[in-house]
Parts: C-alpha cells; structure tokens; sequence
C-alpha cells in the first residue's frame, strides 16, 4: 500500500472533477472455486484499490462529492474467523490507513443509500463485472442486475479515466517491479526452449516466476508454437526444432500493478532464414513505435505507421504487393496484422477495460477505425505524459484467414496469396514491450528483454 496521502490526494482530484451526488465503489468479494471456502486467489477491485487502497474482500466505500465526506463500509471479523484466519486489522483501522475517517458495518450502507435516493441524490458508481457485485448493488439500488449497467455514471467513468491515465512516479516504481518479474519470465523461457521440452513445463515454470516475489501473473500466460492463435492458453505441444514459441505473460505485483511482455523464441535458439526474415519486420516494427510514440501524437498514428513498416516489410519478401499507403489504406496488412498496436497498462493489464474501452482509448477528436484489423486498437487517442503503454505489433499466417481472403478476393491486389500459401505452418511472431510516455518521448519500462536475432538465439540453451 503507498501511503495514505497518495490515496487522500487522488480523491481529492476525483471531488474535483465529480462535484455533484455520491460516488459508491464496491470492492471485490471472495469467489469461490468449488466451495465457498475454497476460493480464488483474492483480486481486489482496480478502482477501488486506486482510490482506497485496501486489498481485503468485502469493503464498499461511498464519496459524497458535495460534503467530500468519506466512508468505508465492512465488517469486523468474528472470533471464529479469528481462529482460522488469525487476527485481522479492524475495520476503522483500514479505513485510517488510507485516510479516511469514517467507517460503518457493511449493512449501513443500505440505509445511507436509500436516504440519498430519498433526496432525489445521483449516484454515481461504475460498469460492473462480476455477478456478485451486480446482485448486490442491483439490491442496493432496486435495479435488475442484468440492467445495472445501464445506469452506469459516464461523468464517474470519465473522471477516473483521466485520473488513471497518468501515472505517478510511485506507480511507475511499481510497474517497474512487474517488468523485472515479467524479464526473469521471459529469459527463464528463453533458456529453457529446447525441442523435447514441454510447453507446459515452460509455461508452469514462468507462472511460477512473480510468486517467489509476492507477485502473480498478470493474465493467464499465453505460451505456444502455434503462435498463429493470438491468445493461445493451450499448453499442449512438445517443443520441435525448426518452429518458433510466441510467449506472451507478465507479472502483476502484490499491490496490483501490471507486466505485459510478449518474446518470439526459435526452438533451439536458431531462426530459419525464413523466420529470420518475418522476425526482422516485427522488430523493426517495434522499435519504430518506440521511436515515435511522444506525446501529441495519436497511437493510432503510431498503429498505422507500424502498419506501413509491416507491409514494406512484406512487399520486401515478397507476401504483400503494390502501393504500401494504399495497401494500409485499404487495410491489407490486416491479413498478416489483425490486432492492434497496444494498450494502455497500469493496475490492469489492458488498463480500466472494465470502465469502457471506448472511454480508455479514445475521445471526441480520435475515434476508432471500424476496419478490420485496425478495430481492434485499444488505445488509439492521442499520447500525453505519464501514460503507460503496450507496443506489441506482430505478424502471424492464420491458414483459416489466408483462405477466407482468398477466396473472397478481399485486398487481393495487395497481397501474393500464392506466397502466402507456402508460409501456411510458420505460426506467429510478436514482440512487445511496455513504455512510458515522458515529456519529450518515450523510454522502456525494465531492462529490454532480449530482443534481436543475436540476443534472442544467444539466449536460448544458455545455463
Ligand atoms: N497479454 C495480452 C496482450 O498482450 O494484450
Ligand atoms: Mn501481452
Ligand atoms: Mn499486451
């Protein structure tokens, strides 16, 4: 936890840009696996650790944003709960830790609610996720949880995207600990691919990497050969010479702040000509986005440029044909690209993506571009410092996407299918790293993860 005046602080900017009602934030609750008391590993609510910080279930917390009143809501545990859970903080002193005065058993906050309502008082809370908190506040504020999130505060969600879109000097610290986790990951991946090695144990050892340091992972590892499926959790392969491992993971530490790494590894640390080729135009894609992304300009500016160094790239080899500004124009490159650059990066690893990505990565002057490929930019608005984001372009022969184009001539001035057709069991390549926006650029968050040719084979086998 930082200390409280971070979490004083941030609230306060939040009266300042919601001044009318009552904010309510739910914490997260315990869910369980099997039986209720057998439950997950514990995920705190983001926002709510934003603003309160407190990483224990059960606690809702209101700011009355006219008063600048603030209370905690939960309960204290029981002498039962004691013995098998040991002595826990009582509620007042949680809410002391972060600063806020009051604190009330949970059951008052139905009470407190229907007294705002009865005076005609907006509240103000956010897009709900889980079902549990979608009952409860539905019973709280007497709407069915399958509408809840009609009703969801645009003003709320808007103030808390501006607040979390920049990023402090502690924050950064932190994600700075997620990226050291998220290094060892990929290393410890690197070394380890070896044909005969199991993409399970591999994918088992990184999971395991953010435990021995109070952390976990950030999203369910994605580590594969068949790299073509762009979020691929099946582990199921047996490492073989001659084909390439996509691993995409990253580390989230104890206090919720979030790694996202994505290294491409030849299997016994040697790249095909072949390969050599497509990883090539990836890397550069990469550090062209590196190279550009500052502030004022858009990351969809950045998207398209990458996209414009993926299809020279392409024409260069051969896969892709004609004008590259029209191809990316017509979004030919899609076929190869078919995701976007990247996202933003914080307490979630695709940051917020709770609150409504069009909230997160867009605003009235950028919005987003419904083609295919390009549509699936997260972030797209322009860059300001402080941000935290993702640059992970990639290149993948998808043989179910190869067809589908070719069959209904889509772009097909644009791309050489009969050379595509040949590449039909490469699988995927991405690379992709987390940066910080500064006041004149951008720089790597951790140390670069190996990266080019030479150091991603050197790597490989090494003890
Ligand atoms: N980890 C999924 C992604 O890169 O966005
Ligand atoms: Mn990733
Ligand atoms: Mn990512």
């Amino acid at each position: 936890m930082f200390q409280k005046e971070v979490y004083i602080r941030r609230r306060s900017d939040l009266k300042k840009l919601v001044t009318k009602g009552i904010g309510l934030f739910l914490g997260n609750l315990e869910t369980p696996m099997n039986y209720p008391d057998n439950t997950y590993h514990f995920r705190q609510d983001s926002s709510f650790l934003y603003f309160f910080g407190i990483n224990h279930p059960g606690l809702a917390a209101v700011i009355d944003f006219e008063s600048g009143e603030e209370i905690l809501f939960g309960n204290d545990v029981e002498i039962e709960d004691i013995i098998w859970m040991g002595i826990q903080p009582l509620l007042k002193d949680k809410a002391t830790r972060v600063g806020v005065e009051k604190s009330f058993p949970s059951e008052k906050l139905n009470d407190y609610l229907k007294a705002a309502i009865k005076l005609g008082r907006p509240i103000h809370f956010l897009p709900q996720y889980r079902g549990d908190n979608k009952i409860l506040l539905g019973d709280l504020l007497g709407i069915h949880p399958g509408q809840l999130n009609q009703y969801r505060s645009l003003e709320l969600i808007k103030a808390i995207v501006k607040l979390r879109s920049i990023k402090d000097a502690f924050e950064i610290e932190e994600i700075e600990k997620a990226c050291a986790m998220g290094y060892e990951m990929h290393v410890t991946a690197m070394k380890m691919a070896l044909s005969g090695q199991t993409e399970q144990m591999i994918a088992g050892v990184v999971e395991s990497i953010p435990y021995k340091y109070g952390g976990r992972i950030s999203f369910p590892v994605i580590l594969s050969q068949d790299g073509q499926t762009l979020h691929n959790h099946y582990h199921t392969g047996i490492l073989q010479k001659g084909r390439l491992v996509i691993n995409d993971s990253g580390a989230e530490t104890a206090m919720g702040y979030a790694s996202d790494f994505t290294r491409t590894i030849p299997v016994d640390g040697t790249f095909t000509q072949k390969q050599k080729e497509i990883y090539q135009i990836v890397l550069n894609a990469n550090n062209t986005a590196t190279q550009i992304s500052k502030p004022g300009i858009t990351y969809q500016q950045v998207h398209l440029q990458v996209a414009k160094v993926i299809a020279q790239g392409l024409k260069d080899v051969g896969l892709m044909k004609g004008d590259v500004d029209a191809a990316v124009k017509a979004g030919a490159h899609a076929l190869f690209f078919p995701h976007g650059l990247g996202h933003m990066m914080g307490l979630d690893v695709h940051d917020m993506e709770d609150l409504g990505q069009i909230y997160v990565g867009y605003d009235e002057i950028t919005r987003p571009i419904d083609q295919f490929g390009t549509a699936y930019l997260r972030l797209g608005r322009k860059l300001e410092p402080g941000f935290v984001i993702t640059n992970e372009p990639g290149i993948y022969f998808i043989p179910a996407l190869i067809d589908k184009w070719l069959h209904e001539k889509i772009n097909h001035e644009f791309i050489n299918f009969e050379k595509a057709n040949q590449y039909r069991d490469f699988g995927g390549i991405r690379i992709e790293d987390d940066l910080l926006i500064t006041e004149t650029g951008c720089r790597l968050l951790g140390n670069r993860i190996p990266a080019t040719v030479d150091e991603v084979e050197k790597t490989v086998g090494m003890q």
